[in-house]
């Protein structure tokens, strides 16, 4: 039976790409039936004429063209849907979608719509950035659309910044995985930790890190996609919370791992994605602390050690359970992930070296190398952050 998935092209200067995922989509062996449909400003960047050949189908554009059929043509199209796409997402037509605005062909076909909606936002960095857009966007994550973020790099208007159309690959990898749904994790409790933690020094300022968790809500979200229950303990993030995870927002260490704990018996597969502060304030200021001099004033903060959490999970570990953690490393990248793998009483470890181009805190990719109890090594090239995740969670399933 072949799934069909409507592509839904906007007026963005990305629609071009949608040419090279629509061909990617018809090349798929599983047999994917593809509706494209264009909106006006979406056939000034691409031809339909293309969009049509590489579907193999006429492409839709013009709400008021006669019917073949007897039923309404938004009506009829949306009725033959598994998925629908709207790549590129203008903030314009983010906005209709958010307030259920439906003037053209597309827009009709996105409230009539049942089955799973994929937005695919691209557009310049201050435009993504706006707090309209955000708010929209939020709605939209909320009403449980599926939203993919963003990549970062150079815009098509020359500034850099997140706003780019993810890569092809990856809005492919989302719509296969939505369309045909692994189910490796079904029935299997996931625990995540993601985020960065905060050690208040009064009550206006506090300590942190660069962790953006980004790595952590990527695994998070992909094995709720292979059917896991996924509980996210998430320290400070500005990103949204993944499509059917259950999120526990916490802020310093210590919140965390009695978060942790609480939910650790119940669960099968542990992740430790967090950048947990290894240092908390001794004694935090009750009254906000006063700027006395003129720039000239010291202040002195006693730190103390905060709890390793995977290390005492590690420490209560049982039997089946499965425990992945992350090595940051800047030197000696396996030596010291084979050593945290043993002290934390891990099965898995994934080790990277922050040091290298495209790795670490605070971008969209990472280079990792996967490390498992039996002492089998995997060292991947440069992905995203979410192919990373598919293949932590790939390894996991692996181990069950
Ligand atoms: O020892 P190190 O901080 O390098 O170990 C990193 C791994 O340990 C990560 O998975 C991180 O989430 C976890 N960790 C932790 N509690 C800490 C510090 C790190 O769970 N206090």
């Amino acid at each position: 039976m072949p799934k069909t998935v409507g592509i839904g092209i906007t007026g963005g200067i990305a629609a071009y790409k949608i040419a090279d995922l629509v061909s990617r989509l018809k090349k798929d062996e599983r047999d994917i039936d593809v509706i494209v449909v264009m909106t006006e400003g979406a056939a000034r960047f691409i031809t339909p004429l293309t969009m049509k050949t590489l579907s193999g189908r006429e492409v839709l554009t013009d709400i008021w063209a006669p019917s073949q059929e007897w039923k309404v043509q938004h009506i009829g199209i949306a009725e033959q849907l598994d998925l629908l796409v709207i790549a590129p997402a203008t903030a314009n037509f983010i906005a209709k979608i958010a307030c259920g605005i439906g003037d053209d062909l597309l827009s009709t076909i996105v409230l009539a719509n049942t089955a799973p909606l994929l937005v695919v936002p691209a557009m310049n960095t201050n435009m993504y950035r706006n707090a309209i857009v955000q708010e929209n966007i939020k709605k939209l994550v909320n009403t449980g659309i599926n939203v993919m973020e963003p990549a970062t790099g150079v815009l098509a208007c020359g500034a850099s910044g997140e706003g780019r159309l993810p890569e092809v690959e990856s809005i492919y990898e989302q719509i296969t995985t939505m369309l045909f749904p692994r189910t490796e994790l079904l029935g299997k409790r996931v625990l995540v930790n993601a985020g960065t933690t905060c050690e208040d020094i009064d009550p206006v300022r506090f300590i942190s890190n660069r962790g953006t968790g980004k790595m952590g809500y990527a695994i998070a979200e992909e094995a709720a996609s292979r059917g896991a229950d996924v509980i996210l303990v998430s320290g400070r993030t500005h990103l949204a919370p993944p499509p059917g995870v259950k999120v526990i927002s916490v802020w310093g260490a210590e919140e965390m791992c009695n978060a942790m704990l609480k939910y650790q018996p119940a669960c099968d597969i542990i992740i430790g994605a967090a950048a947990v502060g290894d240092f908390t304030v001794a004694r935090a200021a009750q009254q906000k602390i006063k700027k006395t001099g003129n720039g000239d004033q010291t202040l002195v903060l006693e730190l103390v050690g905060t709890p390793d959490i995977l290390k005492t999970l590690g420490a209560r570990k049982q039997p089946g359970q499965i425990m992945v953690g992350f090595a940051a490393e800047t030197e000696n990248l396996l030596e010291n992930a084979l050593h945290k793998l043993a002290a934390k009483n891990l099965d898995v470890i994934v080790a990277n070296d922050i040091t290298m181009e495209g790795a670490g805190f605070a971008i969209d990719t990472n280079i990792v190398t996967i490390i498992d109890r039996n002492g089998e090594i995997t060292a991947l090239p440069k992905m995203t952050k979410r192919d990373v995740a598919t293949a932590i969670i790939d390894k996991i399933a692996a181990l069950l």
